[in-house]
């Protein structure tokens, strides 16, 4: 096994700003899944206990059922069910991560598939109490095109949490000057969600920031 150092790591990650397409992003994150988890714990990554921190002021219920937006190898996956949660399924683009993520033994459904455009769920309307969803929001990664799907699988009442590093919200084209939040706020306009916290957790590295929006869906 290559030794992902934190160096290796950012570096590794730099590339990311040069994947244009779904399918030269499948391939990168296919191809690192087996690495992923030493690699990003190299670099610190908190987005998963961030997330489970944040989902637990909001869903009580240990039952409740959760689902993994862009779950990766499921790290996320494993925070909530070291926190007592027992009900996961997740999605993911890259089939090499969603692998990984099965192996671990903490998701009932797994689903592998790209998120965005016309990519429909193929899951029922209102059937979550909560989405959690970490990383996934950066540079040709999901986009605010996703915020319907998520929202009609969430039952009303229930809870979508986006964790991103603050720097995509700058970096991405379709984020800057304020395009994602205003893409939040027009879902709020026709009371499909409502934000009910955004925090700002501040690094050290300020490019390593990390923002978490809680939406209450309507
Ligand atoms: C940085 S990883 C985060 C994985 C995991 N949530 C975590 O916190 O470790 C980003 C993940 O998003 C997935 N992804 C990116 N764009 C996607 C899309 N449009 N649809 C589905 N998955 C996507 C990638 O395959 C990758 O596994």
């Amino acid at each position: 096994m290559t030794d992902w150092t934190k160096e290796k790591t950012v570096e590794y990650i730099t590339i990311q700003k040069h994947l244009h397409t779904k399918e030269k992003l499948g391939e990168y994150y296919d191809e690192w899944a087996p690495n992923y988890d030493q690699a990003v714990s190299s670099m610190g990554y908190i987005g998963p206990s961030i997330t489970s921190n944040l989902l637990q002021k909001y869903v009580n219920s240990k039952n409740a059922l959760i689902f993994d937006v862009a779950s990766g190898t499921g790290l996320v996956g494993e925070v909530l069910a070291n926190s007592g949660y027992s009900n996961i399924d997740a999605v993911d683009g890259s089939a090499a991560s969603i692998d990984v993520a099965r192996k671990k033994n903490i998701y009932n459904n797994l689903y592998v598939q790209w998120l965005g455009g016309d990519n429909k769920l193929n899951i029922n309307n209102d059937r979550y109490d909560a989405i959690v969803c970490a990383g996934a929001f950066a540079y040709n990664h999901l986009k605010s095109d996703v915020f319907p799907e998520l929202i009609r699988v969430t039952k009303p009442g229930g809870y979508i949490l986006i964790t991103m590093r603050t720097r995509w919200l700058r970096i991405e084209a379709t984020f800057s000057d304020g395009k994602l939040e205003a893409d939040m706020k027009k879902h709020e306009k026709e009371r499909k969600w409502k934000l009910v916290e955004k925090k700002v957790k501040e690094e050290e590295d300020s490019e390593q920031n990390v923002v978490t929006f809680v939406h209450q869906v309507c």
